[in-house]
């Protein structure tokens, strides 16, 4: 799919850092839009992609270090740029960090080993009598208002660079000091570059975002047009040129990402496109009927729902490894998949909820780059992923990833534009494996059925407290231990089973959600009141890491 065509497009070429996604975040936050390429992007690819500002991100390495980083076509390190050159674009450049350096580098200036290292809070200051068309109004003195222009004589800044500016090139400005005397940002408006050592995508840095809207706004002339909505549209008329008068199918999981771009294709194409949605019994109760009733009543997607509970509960069993039961799922899907994918006659087309943190090219950390030459060290590796990716070699289907251009958030604003239920844009994220990475030990239909009745007992009362959107994931894992009990005037010996509840932003660190104990111990009654088989409950207060979200 080609990228859309908006008239506010920047291009952040990207050096290796940590935040570069962050710097796509900002702008797009400001409806401009905006892809990330490789630092060593071909100059065509970039003429091609017609940028109206480029963003030099920043990154790990020192300019001078061996094998460091460098544009395709940077031209000669002068002050001159030529029509073959990057500079020679005539388009508005700002350098973050090292794109600071690299820019210093370029055009005659030096790049020193930092005096003083920053690294996290550093506080910047205004040279007397500088001008800026970047660095925010208050900042500059250009407030109305002297009061404000006071508070803001010192502005916070996030700052992670061992090397700074020596020598400012000529043609420069210095527009910005450190507190320990550094240049933080400098700035040659005649020839339209900027750069700041500071970052201003990250949070703790005051006002950053005033500093992408004025790049975006006042000096790449760019308006805020952006939006689902245009989004929307460019897309189906794309996939309908695409798939033309053949079929398509699409696996769904009930889950956001796949059910947005079948929705999107489903405009586009209609009943052309089949989506396929596999119980394999290893979801949570009444699942399947409500996901796939959903699908039919609210987005009329043509879906064919295909039980394969026994299949995929033959092949699990006796497993306990954890690593193991995600295999054995994968290979069943794709079998079950592929089986059903041969019965749509004329399908071409295989519709992917790929996001674009999948597919962005990344630039590896430096310990990969030492003892490479050149550029060709950190050619860019694309990490691909594909939810059914590993389809056999003789099913040639061509994908269609609607989404591979958004983020996460983008894909739930799409999801409004197209009436997704907020039932489904809001859900807490499942993992493929579903209830099999939360039986611990051997997955049996007892087991699951135990897990069923119990998580649906503790989602039901996560919503009814009005805790749903504050929790991140929440669910019940099985453990295959039991432990003694009392119920009435007996004995009992049955199963424990652990809540767990999250808050996270993106998955990769978590904390454990804080309920009142009143809440916990209805929970816990309400679970050992009336799913049998269990006569305990404990709560798991583990924050990600040590641990994982998921038991297995
Ligand atoms: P962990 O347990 O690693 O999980 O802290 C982080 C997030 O990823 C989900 N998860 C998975 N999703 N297939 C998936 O599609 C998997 O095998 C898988 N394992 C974990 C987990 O639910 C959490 O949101």
């Amino acid at each position: 799919m080609t990228a859309i065509k908006t008239g506010s497009r920047i291009l952040i070429l990207d050096f290796g850092s940590q935040y570069t996604q962050l710097i796509a975040r900002r702008l797009r936050e400001l409806k401009v839009y905006c892809e990330i390429y490789p630092c060593d992007a071909p100059l065509a690819r970039i003429r091609e992609f017609e940028p109206k500002g480029i963003v030099l991100s920043g990154g790990p390495y020192s300019v001078y270090d061996k094998g460091a980083p460098g544009l395709s076509a940077a031209g000669k390190a002068d002050g001159k740029t030529a029509s073959g050159d990057l500079f020679g674009l005539a388009v508005p450049v700002l350098g973050i960090c090292y794109g600071m350096q690299y820019l210093a580098r370029r055009f005659g200036g030096t790049v020193i080993s930092a005096r003083a290292r920053e690294y996290g809070r550093a506080f910047i200051r205004r040279p007397a009598d500088a001008k800026s068309a970047l660095l925010p109004a208050e900042f500059m003195g250009g407030a109305a208002n002297q009061k404000a222009n006071q508070k803001i004589e010192k502005l916070q800044t996030w700052m992670s660079h061992g090397d700074e500016i020596g020598k400012i090139p000529k043609g420069f400005r210095l527009t910005a000091i450190s507190h320990n005397g550094s240049p933080a940002a400098m700035e040659d408006s005649a020839r339209g570059l900027y750069a700041v050592q500071f970052h201003p995508e990250v949070a703790h840095t005051e006002k950053g975002i005033e500093i992408f809207e004025n790049f975006a706004y006042r000096i790449c002339g760019l308006k805020p047009d952006w939006d689902m909505h245009s989004f929307l549209e460019e897309q189906v008329r794309l996939v309908r040129e695409k798939v033309g008068a053949a079929r398509a199918i699409c696996a769904i999981s009930g889950g956001v990402d796949s059910t947005v771009a079948a929705t999107l294709v489903n405009r586009a194409i209609g009943s052309r496109l089949t989506c396929i949605f596999v119980n394999n019994g290893l979801l949570r109760k009444d699942e399947a009927v409500e996901v796939v009733r959903a699908y039919k009543k609210h987005l009329k997607l043509n879906v064919k729902l295909v039980d394969a509970e026994k299949r995929f509960l033959s092949a699990l069993k006796g497993v306990t490894d954890p690593e193991k039961k995600r295999k054995i799922i994968g290979r069943e899907f794709i079998r079950v998949f592929e089986a059903e994918a041969r019965k749509v006659r004329g399908a071409r087309f295989l519709v992917q909820g790929t996001l674009y943190p999948d597919v962005i090219e990344s630039v590896p950390p430096p310990r990969e780059v030492s003892g490479a030459s050149g550029s060709a060290g950190f050619s860019s590796t694309i990490k691909s992923h594909h939810n059914v990716g590993g389809l056999p070699a003789d099913m040639k289907f061509a994908l269609i990833e609607p989404l591979r251009e958004l983020f996460k958030d983008e894909v739930r604003a799409l999801g409004r534009e197209l009436s997704v239920p907020p039932g489904i844009l809001r859900r807490h994220p499942f993992p493929g494996p579903g209830l099999a990475v939360r039986v611990m030990g051997e997955v049996t239909r007892e087991r699951l059925d135990i897990l069923r009745e119990a998580d649906s007992i503790f989602t039901e009362e996560i919503h009814r407290a009005g805790l749903y959107d504050e929790i991140w994931q929440a669910f019940v894992a099985y453990l295959p231990i039991r432990s003694v009990g009392v119920m009435g005037d007996g004995r009992t010996f049955d199963h424990v089973v652990a809540l767990r509840a999250v808050t996270s932003q993106d998955g990769m660190t978590a904390d454990w959600y804080p309920f009142e104990p009143e809440f916990l111990a209805h929970v816990s009654n309400r679970i050992t009141g009336n799913v049998r088989g269990v006569n305990r409950v404990v709560y798991d207060v583990s924050s990600k890491p040590p641990s994982t979200i998921e038991w297995e």
